[in-house]
């Protein structure tokens, strides 16, 4: 059986009501590379690619978030005032509404190393337990 349908969605431009463009999830992770570089935030599409030697944060943690979603990392540094208008100037579109709750998001991934430390007992429960053995074994010997 073959497909021949060959249907490509996302060849045509889709434009929202009043006129911005949508991209897909799919060509916003293409654009990580080291010529052009795309970040979302609040689903808005931004080409930061001009911007990243300008950072005052450093080109390297909006690389890190290149192609994805990187609402939470702009949020958690509490960017000013300044910094939210500068960006507007780089938003190109917005990311495609099927596509919206598809972005990762890490909180997942935050959570798993602080707990299961069963040995802490362990670093003083041997040295007593020799110590204990120790000297039952000189009790022995000399009385
Ligand atoms: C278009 C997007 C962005 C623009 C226009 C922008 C702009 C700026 C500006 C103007 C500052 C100076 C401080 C301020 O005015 O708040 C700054 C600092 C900073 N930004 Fe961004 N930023 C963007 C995205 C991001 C993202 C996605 C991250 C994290 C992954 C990030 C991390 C930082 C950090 C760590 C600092 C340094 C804060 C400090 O030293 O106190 N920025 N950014």
């Amino acid at each position: 059986m073959s497909d021949s349908s060959g249907t490509q969605m996302g060849e045509k431009e889709e434009k929202s009501p009043d006129g911005v463009k949508y991209y897909r999830l799919l060509e916003i992770e293409e654009q990580n590379t080291f010529k052009s570089t795309w970040i979302i935030i609040h689903n808005k599409v931004y080409d930061v690619t001009k911007f990243l030697e300008e950072h005052p944060g450093g080109e390297e943690v909006l690389r890190e978030q290149a192609g994805g979603d990187a609402t939470e990392s702009f949020e958690d540094v509490g960017h000013s005032t300044d910094a939210r208008e500068m960006s507007d100037s780089m938003v190109i579109g917005e990311l495609h509404p099927e596509d919206r709750d598809k972005i990762t998001r890490p909180e997942e991934t935050l959570v798993t190393t602080l707990k299961d430390e069963p040995s802490w007992w362990t670093n003083w429960l041997i040295p007593v337990l020799v110590a204990a053995i120790v000297t039952l074994m000189y009790r022995i010997y000399t009385g």
